[in-house]
């Protein structure tokens, strides 16, 4: 086995006790802001090696797993730590498949919240799902109990957003279909058509490469919740509530939407010029960890490009290729497309409606945040950093009648 070299950051950070009663912060504390560059724990379950560009899951290239793997593989290598064999893949498959649907209670709460944004009404709806899941104990803890609840929301997920879709449209659900595999029956839920195979080709490879990202935002966001002993549903509510901003998981919404502000792709280099001469940034591109091409970027940019043709409308292939060129100097800065530039428009050419694409990735995400959870509860701990007090002190407090 290969040794992964380290990130070369150190955590600068001495371990100092704070004194509530005395406000004298020690002179050698140094504020990391945004924890840029901290270890705060170790895993086995991923690793971003941002200065090579490579993505590991489990010990897995992700090229291999992109290339070879499916989703429910893939989801079971991060949950159990290991590629399953094909008894435990079929036993894991129809775990999947059996916790598909999700209660009239839940279906209610999309009704009354449908007018939301889809990862509000996600959000809502994993919440709920804590009131009806069929644990023996909603709050049990345990590495596998744990999992199980994380295995059934990776199920129920999908009928969620799916449902929604359609509620919303004032269209009636479609139920989940357990001949098709994870990614097909999402999109027969949302669409009302039995996918062709490159359609839930696409999505499961999609779902392949947004599985597991180490500690990004959101997977943090569910370790600090774990870490405080509540459930997983309310710590994959958390990761969800996270990912849904444009620095995170809603840049594909917003690549989309700068496609086609861009219109044709003649017009895609001014565009580029004006957003960074304004101080802007292109959506799709930087990453905090990786300095060099983000390595899942690579397999959505040849679907993106076959799909296009295949359907006739390269249009939107041409203007993102045409803004990554423009955006070429950037690389020196370390800053390259990521994950995110390419997947809005496959999923824009598969017919799905931008406003869902953040929650596209929330599914895929799922088992991530699970195994997150497992792993932080198998060894656990309260996360709870410090801040670096500034403000005013020794104030008098004057009633409100004097002031
Ligand atoms: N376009 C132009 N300039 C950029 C971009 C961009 N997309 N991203 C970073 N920069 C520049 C910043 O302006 C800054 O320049 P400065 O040093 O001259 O002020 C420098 O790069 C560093 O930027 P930071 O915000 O400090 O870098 P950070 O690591 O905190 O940001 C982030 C990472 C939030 C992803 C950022 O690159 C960004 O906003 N990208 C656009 C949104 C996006 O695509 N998000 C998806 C991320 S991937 C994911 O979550 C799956």
């Amino acid at each position: 086995m290969a040794l992964l070299t380290p990130l070369p950051f150190v955590t600068r950070v001495s371990a100092i006790e704070f004194d509530a009663r005395s406000l004298n912060m020690p002179d050698e504390v140094e504020v990391i802001r945004g924890l840029r560059g901290v270890y705060f724990d170790t895993t086995s379950a991923s690793f971003v090696d941002g200065e090579q560009g490579r993505l590991i899951y489990r010990g897995y290239n992700i090229h291999d797993l992109a290339e070879n793997s499916t989703a429910e593989e893939t989801f079971y290598l991060l949950m159990y730590g290991q590629l399953p064999t094909t008894s435990e893949l079929a036993a894991f498959d129809k775990k999947l498949k059996g916790s598909r649907e999700i209660p009239d209670e839940v279906i209610s709460v999309i009704r009354l919240v449908q007018n939301a944004h889809p990862m509000d009404v996600l959000r809502t709806a994993i919440s709920a799902l804590a009131g009806t899941d069929p644990s023996a104990d909603i709050t049990d803890m345990s590495v596998e109990g744990s999992r199980d609840k994380g295995i059934r929301l990776t199920a129920q997920a999908p009928t969620i957003v799916a449902y929604h879709h359609r509620i919303r449209q004032g269209l009636e659900p479609i139920g989940p279909r357990a001949d098709l595999s994870h990614a097909a029956n999402f999109l027969h839920m949302l669409t009302g058509t039995e996918p062709t195979e490159d359609e839930s080709g696409l999505m499961d490879t999609d779902f392949v490469l947004h599985a597991e990202h180490g500690a990004n935002a959101s997977a943090f966001s569910a370790r600090v919740t774990a870490g405080t002993q509540a459930d997983v549903h309310a710590a994959i509510t958390a990761a969800i509530a996270t990912l849904k901003g444009p620095s995170h998981g809603g840049a594909a919404e917003e690549v989309m939407k700068m496609a086609m502000e861009i219109g044709e792709e003649s017009a895609a280099e001014k565009y580029v010029s004006d957003v960074l001469g304004s101080g802007g940034r292109i959506m799709g591109f930087g990453h905090r960890v990786y300095k060099a091409e983000d390595p899942r970027a690579r397999h959505l940019r040849a679907r993106c490009q076959k799909l296009g043709e295949e359907r006739g409308d390269p249009k939107w292939f041409r203007i993102l290729s045409r803004v990554a060129e423009a955006m070429e100097p950037y690389k020196a800065r370390g800053i390259h497309v990521n994950v995110d530039f390419w997947a809005g428009s496959i999923y824009h050419l598969l017919g799905l409606p931008e406003d869902i694409f953040v929650s596209i990735f929330a599914l895929g995400r799922i088992p991530g945040w699970t195994l997150q959870v497992t792993e932080q509860l198998d060894n656990n701990i309260l996360i709870r950093p410090l801040l670096k007090y500034e403000g005013p002190e020794d104030m008098e407090y004057v009633p409100i009648h004097q002031r």
